[in-house]
Order: structure tokens, then C-alpha cells, then sequence
């Protein structure tokens, strides 16, 4: 499925002071809460609109509204929770789901250590997790999801590497991937280059 690059002037700017090492911790957080809203309309560019007899102080007329499936946002902890924020300024009625595992410092596996999501699989699930390195989280992300029951999944990363799209793309080709920036790859320890560092080191200045 698509891989969809949001280019947008202001987003890139955001990033560009996200990536910049002396921005502070409270800074980041909040520019990747501004970046997930930005990214958070086009994820939602294609949600189809269903039309209703409302009537205003004027005249009867069709209104459209929503009408697709519900949204479940599922970060995956804990890096992922920096973009819940954002997506739930334009989606307040979204559920939101907790995926958690972090990637083992040696072998960069993912280890899974907490799932919660609502009972409900009839939704359309946005995973978010801003950095797409190798792949293997995600991946191991979506298929729990399907597992669970979910058809319907979008991929939401801030920056990827060439390895963690292509990973996605093979293992899960139903998933359209959402980017704010295709980096260049991984360095000896599977960290995106140029990228950001570690994520939720500094979105929670834990390191
Ligand atoms: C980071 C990041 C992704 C994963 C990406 O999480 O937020 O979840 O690594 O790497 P991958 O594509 O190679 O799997 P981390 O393990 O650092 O956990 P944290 O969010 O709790 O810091
Ligand atoms: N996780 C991060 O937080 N950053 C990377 O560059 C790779 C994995």
C-alpha cells in the first residue's frame, strides 16, 4: 500500500528543530504534538463524508458529515504516546489503545510487554511511533493487531529509515505508512541517520 511523505513547509521546519540536539525536552514535545496534528489531517484526507438534512438559521440544506469507521489511536510505548495528543485535537472521539515493547539494546528485537486495546475491532486502528528504524517493531506492532482481529491499519512515524519502510511494506503490504521525512539509514546500532536520537529519551528527557 502507499507510503504517503507529509512535506508540508511547516511540518519540515518543526522537524528540522526536533532533530537539532539542544532543543530542549519541553520543545520537543511539543513540536511533535504540533507535527502528529499536521500529520493528522492528511491520515484523515480520505475519511468518507456521509450527507444529512440539518437546518440552519436560514434554510434547509445537506450537510455532510462523517460517516467511516471509527479511529483507535495505538502508540507504542513509549515513544508513541508524543503523538496522541495531536491526533486526538482533530479526532476527539478516538479510543486510544496501548501497544507496549521496546527494542532490546543488543539484539534490537522487540519485546512485548503490555496490550490493551478496545473490545471493539470494527475501527480503523492508527499506530504511531515516531521512529521507523528497522522495522521490527512495527511490524511486530500490526500483526498483534491482526492477530486481535483489526483489518483496518495506518502506520503513523515521524522518521523512517529505508529498511523499517521496506520491512513494513513487505511483512504488512495493507498498512499505508505516513512519514514526515524518508531519512537516509540506520548507523552499526540500527539508529536512524541523520534521525533524532532516541525518542522517548527525549520526549520524557530520560537520558
Ligand atoms: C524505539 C522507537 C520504536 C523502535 C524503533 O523504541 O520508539 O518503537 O525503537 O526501532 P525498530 O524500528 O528498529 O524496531 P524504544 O525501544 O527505544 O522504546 P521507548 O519508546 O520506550 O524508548
Ligand atoms: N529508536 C529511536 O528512538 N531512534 C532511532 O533512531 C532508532 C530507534
Amino acid at each position: 500500500m502507499a507510503l504517503h511523505i507529509i512535506n508540508h513547509p511547516l511540518v519540515q521546519h518543526k522537524l528540522s528543530i526536533m532533530r537539532n540536539k539542544e532543543t530542549s525536552t519541553m520543545m520537543f514535545r511539543e513540536l511533535l504534538k504540533e507535527i502528529s496534528l499536521f500529520m493528522g489531517y492528511e491520515i484523515t484526507r480520505d475519511f468518507p463524508l456521509e450527507y444529512e438534512e440539518i437546518e440552519t438559521p436560514l434554510q434547509r440544506m445537506n450537510a455532510p458529515t462523517l460517516s467511516g469507521k471509527k479511529v483507535v489511536i495505538a502508540p507504542i510505548l513509549r515513544a508513541g504516546l508524543g503523538m496522541v495528543d495531536g491526533l486526538l485535537a482533530l479526532i476527539p472521539s478516538a479510543r486510544v489503545g496501548h501497544i507496549g515493547m521496546y527494542r532490546d539494546e543488543v539484539t534490537c528485537e522487540p519485546v512485548f510487554y503490555y496490550y490493551k486495546m478496545p473490545e471493539n475491532k470494527d475501527r480503523l486502528v492508527i499506530v504511531t511511533d515516531p521512529m521507523l528504524a528497522t522495522g521490527g517493531s512495527a511490524c511486530d506492532a500490526i500483526a498483534r493487531l491482526k492477530r486481535d482481529g483489526y483489518t483496518s491499519i495506518r502506520l503513523m512515524c515521524l522518521v523512517a529509515a529505508p529498511q523499517g519502510v521496506k520491512a513494513v511494506q513487505e511483512r504488512h503490504p495493507d498498512v499505508d505508512i505516513y512519514l514526515a521525512a524518508l531519512d537516509e539509514g540506520l548507523n552499526e546500532r540500527n539508529y536512524i541517520l541523520p534521525g533524532l536520537g532516541d525518542a522517548g529519551d527525549r520526549i520524557f528527557g530520560t537520558r
